[in-house]
């Protein structure tokens, strides 16, 4: 990977930044994105002290323009080619289906589906254009299963696994190859609310235990590497086994 270039959203934080960091190990130039730039700049500090490229370009997910901004500016910051494009940023906002306001429901549909829809909208092309690429959607345990209070994150990331198949299909003939990987509970800034449901979710599986964001994070890197050439159009469960029983 050593002459690659990576965006990451939000890899401010958690999973994006563990795989913003794994990358940088492997001789990947990152870019860093995210809404919060103190949190960004941190990752980047990290990643040049121990000797790989990063940079940090902001953004907040929530539209197409915004999408189309990040993808130009991450082009541009980089040197003007994007070789590896991980759709992490996402909204985890639940609740019962009856107690859910439009706002929420917009928000966590924005973030979570209309943003990795443009920015692959931006960033495939100039991919297939070159003739290859490498892009992976990060989905959830919740696209799977009916977990309760997850029904419109669940239903955002199930139709973020469906463009990761239409998106194979349409890009793959390019040498551009899109997966998805599904993590199960994860231990990260984001899912600390959740305190013990989480490692009561985790022991539901066969496994047993909340996953570290390095886990994830491998899965990602196993998948944008050319170790995966073959691999297009798939959904790697990084879950604990869950979801076999
Ligand atoms: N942790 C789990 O148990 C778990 C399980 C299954 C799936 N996942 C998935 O894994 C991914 C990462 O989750 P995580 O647990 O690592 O969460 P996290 O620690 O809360 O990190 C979320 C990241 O997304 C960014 N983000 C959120 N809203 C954004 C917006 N509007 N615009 C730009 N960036 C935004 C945040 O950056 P800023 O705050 O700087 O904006 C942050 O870097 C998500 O796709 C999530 O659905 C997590």
């Amino acid at each position: 990977m050593e002459t690659k270039t990576a965006l990451i959203t939000g890899s401010t934080s958690g999973i994006g930044r563990a795989t913003a960091l794994k990358l940088a190990r492997g001789g990947v130039r990152v870019v860093v994105s995210g809404r919060h730039a103190e949190r960004g700049l941190q990752v980047v500090e990290q990643i040049r002290a121990e000797g790989g490229a990063a940079q940090f370009v902001g953004a907040d997910l929530r539209d197409a323009r915004s999408a189309a901004e990040l993808a130009a500016k991450a082009t541009e910051s980089i040197g003007g080619s994007l070789d590896i494009l991980v759709n992490n940023a996402a909204i985890g906002a639940g609740g019962p289906t009856a107690g859910t306001d439009e706002s929420t429901f917009d928000a966590v549909l924005a973030t979570n589906l209309k943003a990795p829809f443009y920015l692959v909208a931006s960033i495939a092309p100039a991919m297939a254009a070159r003739g290859g690429g490498a892009i992976v959607n990060v989905s959830t345990l919740a696209a799977e299963l009916a977990l309760p209070g997850l029904a419109v994150y669940g239903a955002s990331k199930a139709a973020l696994d469906l463009l990761t198949k239409s998106w194979a299909a349409e890009f793959g003939p390019a040498g551009v190859r899109v997966n998805s990987v599904s993590p199960g509970p994860t231990r990260t800034p984001g899912s600390e609310a959740l305190g013990e449901g989480l490692r009561q979710l985790a022991a539901q599986a066969p496994l047993g235990f909340v996953a570290d964001p390095e886990d994830i994070a491998a899965a990602i890197a196993f998948l944008v590497s050319d170790e995966a050439r073959f691999v297009t159009g798939a959904t790697l469960d990084v879950n604990g086994g869950r979801t076999v029983v």
